[in-house]
């Protein structure tokens, strides 16, 4: 049977998650796809780097954009991150293509998803991003597919593996700020630009793309109330702790009568509470639906492997024919939303 044939730009803490996957598990993949995935060709900035993975098989190209409109690339696998620069030129010139794209990033989605999603839409092109919110959790697959049939009542949780890793290690082990943030780097969870993490801005991204899937509305990062992590100190954290608190980067996003409602801040919650327990790098994601009640999904939220397995489900829903839309419901049909602090006063 035909391959479903990659092209993968990015072979950093993704991407040798992926080729090893595939290396790993061909028999299996094959096996649930009906077809042999193949990785045709790669890209990533230098060349000669050891990535612990055998690359040897594969094309290579130092152009992203060149990978991703190659004759041998049908699904163009885009692990290199930003929300603009060559990941968004290799995503768009995939999509002139007419070839389909899977993506874990969730800051350029946040930032073009709807102009990426309507293009691929006209050229017949699937983008989808499972691996953008809550790494292995296959959050974006249960409302699309899962919660299909509800209107959705409220989408929340922890979505940034490094704030949750970094408050509960300053928390159980005592340790300042400085020092954890450097474990979560050597973890491989940090964004290239970590202030995203610390900042909330990644959390605010994952939270915005599952809004506009949960509410059929564009997706409006802008809209989103934000609040980081870099100012809760040791001592935040312990008076939290003495009233039988934790203190998480929460998100929130509703329907209300006033419109769009998107939070994401550090709450409050009580220790002993499912969100309460969560620790390291662990997710969090309540979904609410009116017929389904509260659904919580929890798990890895980043890393090698989990990020790797949410790559993969997209691949392979692609391999099996599956061709849901972006944010599932066509592009053009998508509301424009409007934000509840705007009416608020
Ligand atoms: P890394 O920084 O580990 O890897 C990035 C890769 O992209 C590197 O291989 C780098 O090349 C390559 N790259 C960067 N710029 C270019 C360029 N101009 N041309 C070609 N290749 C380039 O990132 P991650 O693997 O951690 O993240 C990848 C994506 O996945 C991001 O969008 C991130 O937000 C998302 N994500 C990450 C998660 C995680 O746990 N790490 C979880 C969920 C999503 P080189 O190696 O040569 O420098
Ligand atoms: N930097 C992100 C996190 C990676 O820590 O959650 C997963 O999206």
């Amino acid at each position: 049977s035909t391959p479903l044939r990659l092209g993968l730009a990015g072979l950093g803490t993704v991407g040798t998650g992926v080729v090893k996957i595939i290396q790993n598990h061909a028999g299996l993949l094959a096996a649930r796809a009906g077809r042999p995935v193949e990785i045709s060709a790669v890209s990533a900035r230098t060349r000669g780097k050891n990535r612990g993975v055998d690359l040897s098989d594969y094309g290579w190209e130092d152009d992203p954009v060149a990978l991703a409109t190659r004759d041998d690339v049908d699904v163009f696998v885009e692990l290199m991150g930003g929300a603009d620069g060559p990941a968004k030129a290799a995503t768009e010139a995939a999509i002139a293509a007419g070839k389909d794209v899977v993506t874990a990033n969730k800051a350029m989605l946040a930032t073009h998803g709807q102009a990426l999603a309507e293009a691929a839409e006209a050229r017949g092109a699937l983008i989808r991003f499972e691996a953008a919110v809550a790494g292995g959790i296959p959050v974006v697959k249960a409302l699309t597919e899962g919660l299909a049939g509800n209107r959705m009542l409220r989408v929340m949780g922890v979505m940034n593996g490094t704030c949750n890793y970094i408050l509960t290690r300053m928390e159980n082990a005592g340790l300042p700020y400085a020092e954890v943030f450097e474990e979560a780097s050597a973890l491989g969870y940090l964004e290239a630009d970590p202030t995203l993490d610390v900042g909330g801005i990644d959390a605010g991204h994952k939270l915005a793309l599952l809004a506009s899937i949960a509410f059929g509305t564009r997706v409006a990062f802008d809209h989103v109330e934000l609040e980081g992590i870099e100012r809760i100190s040791i001592d935040d954290i312990r008076h939290a702790a003495d009233m039988g608190f934790r203190i998480k980067l929460l998100g929130v996003a509703q329907m209300t009568g006033r419109g769009l409602e998107q939070r994401m801040s550090p709450c409050l919650v009580p220790a002993g509470s499912p969100l309460g327990q969560l620790e390291n790098a662990t997710n969090m994601v309540v979904l609410e639906g009116d017929a389904s009640g509260q659904i919580v999904l929890r798990g890895a939220g980043a890393g090698e492997g989990p990020t790797a397995s949410a790559v993969m489900s997209d691949v392979l829903d692609i391999a099996r024919g599956i061709r849901l839309s972006t944010f599932g419901q066509p592009a053009a049909t998508l509301a424009a939303p409007i934000p509840a602090r705007a009416t608020a006063a």
